[in-house]
Formats: structure tokens, sequence, C-alpha cells
């Protein structure tokens, strides 16, 4: 057994970036903010300034896309439809209209609100800051209104302070570059994609929370600050997947300009839900059409039930079973600073892949 040093915190942060983001102009999906802007240079608008007058915001932009897209593949890891970024499958999975569809479209509009935001609180851009709130909790400027917040300190004395995040600024720059080419249309894929990014942006704004530091003596909490705080963007992938399970499907409306869900025993979607207006294929076949690569060769759980089971994920094809030898940290202990040393372990697992 050896001893090896391993390098841990910052490199476990250094992540393989995503190139793709995805808007589709006319009947072509587009994978990334910058060329969204050379595609629809003629366009005028809120998205053409932001693309000709706010470079380090659209900076934010592509990152929140890929904020989107990585909580995605994590929210799907186990599935059939695992998110994939295959230029040649997401664009057609995007070009429908499929509960997969809304929920990338959701996702991707929740991570740009998440992404400007946290730019705005960490001081990134120019256009924004923090939030700052007054001592009754109103907003200072001018939108100033009464807040609504349920979650304030029940004991105690406390007033607004500090940097909150600043929702507000980052939801409406979603919108202006995500929302702003479709606007004018009123198709049944183009109001379904609205009302999905709106509800992603909503899955941020709607459960920020108030977080508090107590101040006085030796941590007495004779007074406390507050300020509004995003929920962390896993929670936002983990509620909007359970909007993915409870999505609903939409038919047009008869005057054309809205929808209603199909069936008449169903009640109608609220703006949190997720809705969609096609049914998805199944996945299981690599499907040019669709978009589908197919399971093949993908691993799954051999005694789960659910849909990560072989069962499930492979389509009732079967799946072959192999050992692995793999070596594996082991032992690891803590040196300070900042290294840990590991001996390295051999372990035997069982990888089953669907045929
Ligand atoms: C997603 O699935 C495809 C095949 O269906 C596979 O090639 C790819 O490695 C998977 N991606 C991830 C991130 O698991
Ligand atoms: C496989 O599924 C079973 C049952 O759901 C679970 O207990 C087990 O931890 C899973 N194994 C892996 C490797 O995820």
């Amino acid at each position: 057994m050896e001893m090896r040093p391993v390098l841990v915190a910052i490199c476990l942060l250094l992540v393989t970036p995503i190139t793709g983001s995805f808007w589709t102009v006319g009947s072509q999906v587009v994978m990334d903010p910058l060329l969204v802007c050379k595609k629809t240079r003629r366009l005028r608008g809120k998205l053409a300034d932001i693309c000709r007058k706010e470079p380090s915001l659209l900076k934010e932009i592509s990152k929140g896309v890929q904020v989107g897209t990585r909580e995605c593949q994590h929210q799907f890891r186990n599935r059939r439809w695992n998110c994939t970024t295959v230029r040649r499958s997401l664009r057609k999975v995007l070009l429908r209209d499929t509960r997969e569809t809304g929920f990338l479209n959701a996702i991707t509009a929740a991570g740009v609100t998440y992404a400007v935001t946290r730019a705005c609180t960490m001081g990134d851009l120019v256009e924004c800051s923090c939030e700052k709130m007054n001592s009754r909790g109103h907003k200072l400027g001018k939108h100033s209104r009464k807040s609504r917040i349920k979650d304030l300190p029940t004991e105690g004395e406390w007033e607004w302070g500090g940097c909150g995040d600043n929702v507000n600024f980052g939801f409406r720059k979603s919108r202006d570059f995500m929302d702003a080419p479709y606007r004018k249309r009123s198709d049944i894929k183009t109001l379904v994609k609205l009302h999905n990014n709106d509800a992603g942006r909503l899955a941020v704004r709607n459960f920020m929370r108030t977080e508090c530091k107590c101040h006085g003596l030796s941590g007495s909490c004779t007074v406390r600050t507050c300020w509004r705080k995003m929920p962390s963007f896993r929670e936002i992938g983990n509620r909007l997947k359970e909007s993915f399970d409870g999505a609903a499907k939409v038919i047009p409306s008869n005057d054309g300009h809205n929808f209603i869900p199909e069936g008449s025993t169903i009640k109608p979607p609220g703006r949190f839900d997720l809705i969609y207006s096609e049914d998805s294929p199944d996945f299981c076949r690599a499907n040019r059409k669709t978009g589908s690569l197919g399971t093949l060769g993908r691993q799954c759980n051999a005694t789960s039930p659910g849909v990560e089971g072989c069962e499930l994920l492979c389509c009732g094809r079967g799946y072959d079973t192999k050992i692995v030898k793999e070596k594996v940290n082991c032992q690891c202990r803590f040196k300070w600073c900042c290294e840990v040393t590991c001996n390295t372990c051999n372990v035997k697992r069982t990888v089953n892949t669907c045929r």
C-alpha cells in the first residue's frame, strides 16, 4: 500500500465546462447566448440591448445556462433521457414540446436568474448590487413596496441589513434575454415555453428565505441582522424535478391564445407547474427523429425497482454484468494545510450495463 498526497478542495471545484445553451431562433436551436446575439443581430428591444451594451451580464447569462444544464444532468443522471448535451439530441428535444423540453427550459431560465442574482450579490455587475432593505423590510429606492415575507424572526429584536440577494434583477434579466424573442407569438409551443420559463424563475424567487446573524455579547443574540437569500441551486433543481413528475399536458384553447389542460377533470396548471403539449418518446432506442440516444451501454442497478433499475432503464432488453477492480482512496487523513494523504485500496464492484 503506497501513501500519496491528494490535493483537495479547490481541485474538486474544477468542473469541466459544458458548452451549450439553447434558444430556438426560428427553426434553429442556438447553443450559446453569444450565438443568440449573432443570430438575432437585426432584432431590436431588450435582447438586443443586452447583446450590445451589457457584455458582463451576457457572461453571467452563459454561466447561468451552464448551472442549469449541469443540474439537469444531475437530476436525470439515472434516467433513460439523461439530459445529454450531445448536440444532435439536444436539438431535437428542444424543438419538440415534451416534458423534457419543459424541464430544460425551466431549469435554464432558473439558472440564468440564479447566476445573474449571484453576480449582483458578489458585486460582479455594475448594473446591480445586493438588495438593501430599510428597517421595516421595505426595499429602498423606487421599487419600494410592502414585502410579504413569511419566515421573519418571531422572537427578539432584529433588523434588516447585510447584503441580500437581489432576485428581482436576476428574474427580470432572465426574462428580458430568454423570453423577449417569443413575446409576440401565441402558438402553443411558445405559450408553453414562456410558462415553463416563468415556472423555473419562480422556483428561485418564491423560495427565498430569511437568514440572520446574531450580534451582542458573546453571541447572546440580543440583536440580529437579517437578509434575504436564494435557496441552493440543488433545492431549485429538486423542486423543478418534482414539477416535472407532476407536469400537466395542455392543448390550445379555442381562441388559440391560451392553453387548457387536456381532459376536463384535470385542474388547470398553476404558475409553478410545468406543462407540455406533446407526449415523450420512450428513449429506449436510438432514434434520430426524436433525438433519443437509446440506453444501450448505460449502467443500471440490478436490484432497484425504480427508473434507474435495469428492468426499466434497459427497457426489458436485459443487461450484462461484470466485476471491475477499482483503486479507491481510503483511510484518508487530513494534514495541515491543505493536504489529505490517503492509502490506495483495491475494491471490486459489480457493473451492470444495458444490452
Ligand atoms: C447519457 O446517456 C448516453 C446514452 O444514452 C451516454 O452515452 C452518456 O454517457 C450519458 N451521459 C451521462 C452524463 O451519464
Ligand atoms: C441499487 O438499488 C438498491 C435498491 O433501491 C439500493 O439499496 C442500492 O443502494 C442501489 N445500489 C447502487 C450502487 O446505487
